[in-house]
């Protein structure tokens, strides 16, 4: 499939999916508490995402049967909320939401601290976010893709830490996930040039330790296979005529 060029008309769409994913994130920031279960958080979000006449992306996605996905330590990604998963003091949680509003859906991800954690576990989720700003300086018209993946590696590897490569963000718009594939390392290759019009969910997930992953027996969740922290952050990103725009922040 060939990267979708969203008209105009779409991207007003998309900037209302995006404001109800960033608000979305900002309701459960305040909630995140020591002994608030993933489970009511999750509730939280969809009763959230539905009042704003939106419906929560990953519900129902490949059978997926969570509206987020809450991955706690070393927990990759892709953890399903449970009411027996409560947060207790020095946890990491990454939280992930996704939003479709007439048609068109948003998604982000942010790692938040229960209470006071380590100092590497603070650094990791600081350099996580950093990443996908380094990432981002790449995203322009007439620039390649994989720029902008080396330049997430290479801030994180500075940072002694690993990225994951068996997953990766993607294109999104009508389609929660559509072409490119965008890792978060450097492929082979240049990869395909930006154009003005592109969307694209840029969300590097970082290791502690080292890369590899795997997957528990609930065949979503997706661990680190040293045990080790991880972290992850991701914004949706419409590429601009010099630049881009953020469609998962509130401004
Ligand atoms: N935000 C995830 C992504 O970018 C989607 C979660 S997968 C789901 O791929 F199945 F939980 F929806
Ligand atoms: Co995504």
């Amino acid at each position: 499939m060939a990267i979708t060029i969203k008209s105009q008309s779409e991207i007003v769409k998309m900037r209302k999916a995006g404001e109800s994913v960033a608000k979305t994130h900002l309701l459960l920031e305040k909630n995140i508490k020591v002994g608030i279960s993933t489970f009511e958080l999750d509730q939280l979000a969809e009763n959230f995402i539905r009042e704003n006449a939106a419906s929560p992306s990953f519900k129902g996605y490949q059978g997926y049967p969570g509206s987020i996905c809450a991955s706690i330590n070393d927990e990759v990604v892709h953890g399903i909320p449970r009411k027996d998963i409560i947060l207790e003091e020095g946890d990491i949680i990454s939280i992930d939401i996704g939003a479709c509003l007439d048609g068109y859906h948003g998604d982000a991800a942010r790692t938040h601290m229960v209470g006071t954690v380590s100092d590497g576990a603070k650094k990791l989720i600081e350099v996580t976010k950093q990443s996908f700003y380094e990432g981002l300086k790449f995203v322009k018209p007439d620039n390649y893709l994989y720029e902008i993946s080396a330049a997430i590696q290479k801030y994180v590897e500075a940072n002694g830490f690993s990225i994951v490569r068996d997953l990766v963000g993607h294109g999104i718009g009508s389609e929660m996930h559509e072409d490119p594939q965008i890792p978060n390392y450097k492929p082979v290759g240049r990869g395909p040039r930006l154009r003005a019009g592109m969307v694209l969910a840029i969300e590097p997930m970082v290791n502690i330790g080292d890369y590899e992953v795997s997957v528990l027996e609930d065949d979503w969740t997706i661990v680190t296979l040293d045990g080790s922290l991880s972290a992850h952050y991701e914004n949706t990103v419409l590429v601009t005529d010099d630049g881009y725009e953020l469609l998962t922040i509130c401004q």
